[in-house]
């Protein structure tokens, strides 16, 4: 179990912080989105009653110290435009996974490497963590461009990992080790 002392991030751009039950609608028009949703592990949302549960399950697991998920708001705006999060900590070998989506209305400009840059310094600095993982379809272009902007390897290919509605999907791994960010170039 991890408890985690700071769960609010700024970035000049950004502000991250816990999902609340007033996220719910901006939460849906993310994860309803098809193209946003089109290499995600599950289908897109059809009822915002999903993104309740979703805030729900966040919230309980934020306070359990099993997941550290978060908005991603626009300071200037206050628009809710994503979320971002890491999960499966795995206490004895010092890992987790990173996940996160932006609505498409916010793709191409930088908000996602701002997001989870300011993320990462946090994790490596504060919470006892050697390793972070990333699962991505290898169709994702875009994502496996933010995690190679970041300094994340491309460590292999899984074949056949998922099956979504089903559809048939390979993972191309990504990992990511707190010397690796310690010695990139700022
Ligand atoms: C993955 C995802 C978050 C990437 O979003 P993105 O907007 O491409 O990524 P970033 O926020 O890091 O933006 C980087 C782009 O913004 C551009 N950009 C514009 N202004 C910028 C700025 N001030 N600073 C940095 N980059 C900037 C960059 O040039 C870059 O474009 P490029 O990749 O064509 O070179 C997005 O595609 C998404 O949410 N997809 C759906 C959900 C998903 O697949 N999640 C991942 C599952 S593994």
């Amino acid at each position: 179990m991890q408890m985690f002392e700071t769960t609010t991030f700024t970035t000049e751009r950004l502000r991250m912080r816990p999902l609340t039950a007033l996220d719910a609608a901006a939460l849906f028009e993310v994860f309803s989105d098809p193209e946003v949703m089109r290499y995600w592990s599950c289908a897109p949302w059809t009822e915002l009653k999903q993104a309740d549960e979703y805030i729900d399950n966040a919230t309980q697991d934020l306070a359990a110290g099993s997941m550290l998920r978060v908005a991603i708001e626009v300071a200037a705006s206050g628009k809710v435009v994503g979320q971002l999060a890491l999960h499966h900590f795995d206490e004895q070998n010092r890992r987790c996974e990173i996940g996160y989506a932006l609505g498409r209305a916010a793709w191409g400009k930088g908000y996602m490497t701002e997001a989870i840059t300011s993320m990462l310094d946090h994790a490596f600095a504060e919470l006892p963590l050697n390793r972070i993982e990333a699962d991505v379809d290898p169709r994702n272009a875009a994502s496996m461009q933010a995690l190679a902007r970041l300094g994340f390897v491309h460590e292999g290919l899984l074949r056949e990992r998922w099956i979504v509605a089903g559809e048939v999907c390979d993972t191309a791994f990504y990992g990511l080790l707190k010397s690796d960010w310690d010695a990139r170039p700022r």
